[in-house]
């Protein structure tokens, strides 16, 4: 059986802020069988997780292109790859059967042919929404987990910081640090996601980074003795004022540098110097860093899901034709939440 497949691609490399004509949609008729001897899978591609480091895949260049595989660069015309929820339709692979759910590296389309080093796992069924294993219990719940715990070892009553704190990893590293006993501040772009930081997440306080003229002092007024962990998901002025503020032996878990991302120009410099004598550790990671921890992230978060622990902050858009817009607007705040375009239901 044979039926149309549409799939997104870039027009061209972009260098800068992405935006909605970069994206081109294409249709291609597809073929719902397998080439006899095949073990391939084709899987009928139902969410998908929206993510900003695809950014740095779509440049000329980025000196993210030769870190591991899922970071190669992207070639213009060609299908997109990402971390994708989908249901198997057709397998030659006798480890997958037909209506199977598989979580893997497919591409920004309504259906994918998949090589099996491509399917990171089956899901059997869920007492959860599939979407929360993109986020919640997926790669941003492990960037969470990974970067707070593991890179940080906290304290309880240890003073945390979450820079993009009502984004997909944000809220859930805040959420971690309030279980745990923290004290914990987040910031966001606009006063709506601060209210929900602050009355739905439990974050002891949030405030708008847009609406402050001078990040250091509004750091110092937040934490007058110092902040003991940063959480840094964006990079840029809010990582040189975090760590003027950092206390001694302050940890900074670098997860991401959004706005690093769209602006060639932009690059924090912390002052080295309070680095060296405040003994502070910067340390960079990434999430398949810690697919060790994975099993022991994945039963902790479950139990705190069980309990009504955890807020999951989700933000939907729908169908292939919106994955462009989708994407875009993490570069402009529009998402609260993890960002996931659903193409189909279950
Ligand atoms: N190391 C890893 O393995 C790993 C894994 C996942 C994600 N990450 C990184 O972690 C960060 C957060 O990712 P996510 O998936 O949770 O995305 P997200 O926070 O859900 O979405 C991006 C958010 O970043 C904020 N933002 C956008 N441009 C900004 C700018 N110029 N300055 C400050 N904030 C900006 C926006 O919120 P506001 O309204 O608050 O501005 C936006 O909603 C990203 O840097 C990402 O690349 C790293």
């Amino acid at each position: 059986m044979e039926v149309t497949n549409k799939y997104i691609v870039i027009k061209k490399h972009i260098e800068d802020a992405p935006k909605e004509s970069h994206f081109e949609i294409k249709t291609e008729p597809f073929s719902l069988s397998l080439e006899p001897g095949s073990d391939n899978v084709i899987v009928k591609n139902l969410c998908i997780s929206i993510d900003p480091y695809l950014i740095n895949r779509m440049k000329s260049y980025s000196a993210s292109h030769k870190s591991i595989s899922i970071t190669a660069p992207l070639t213009p015309g060609e299908a997109i790859d990402a971390i994708i929820i989908g249901k198997v339709v057709a397998s030659g692979n006798a480890k997958f059967g037909k209506d199977d759910l598989v979580l893997g590296v497919f591409t920004w389309a309504e259906y994918s042919v998949v090589k099996e080093q491509n399917i990171i796992r089956k899901l059997e069924s869920s007492e959860f929404p599939l979407t929360y294993h993109l986020g919640i219990l997926g790669f941003s719940g492990l960037s969470a987990y990974a970067g707070f715990f593991e890179i940080c070892k906290p304290q309880k009553g240890e003073k945390v910081f979450v820079s993009a704190a009502s984004g997909s990893v944000g809220n859930i590293v805040g959420q971690y640090a309030k279980l745990l006993g923290c004290y914990v501040v987040g910031c966001a772009g606009s006063q709506k996601k601060v209210a929900l930081l602050k009355e739905k997440l439990g974050f002891d306080d949030a405030f708008n980074y847009k609406e402050e003229r001078d990040l250091n002092s509004t750091l110092k007024r937040y934490f007058p003795d110092g902040i003991d962990i940063y959480f840094d998901n964006v990079g840029g002025e809010m990582l040189e004022a975090a760590v003027a503020n950092m206390k001694a032996f302050g940890r900074v878990s670098v997860c991401g540098v959004i706005s690093e991302y769209t602006d060639a120009e932009k690059r924090a410099s912390p002052n080295m110097i309070d680095v060296v004598y405040k003994r502070i550790t910067i340390r960079g990671f990434l999430a398949t860093d810690f697919l060790n921890v994975f099993a022991e992230f994945s039963t902790k978060t479950l139990d705190y899901l069980r309990n009504g622990q955890l807020e999951v902050i989700e933000d939907k858009s729908l169908g292939v034709e919106s994955i462009p817009s989708a994407f875009v607007g993490l570069f402009n705040g529009d998402n609260v939440g993890k960002k996931v375009v659903v193409l189909a239901e279950e």
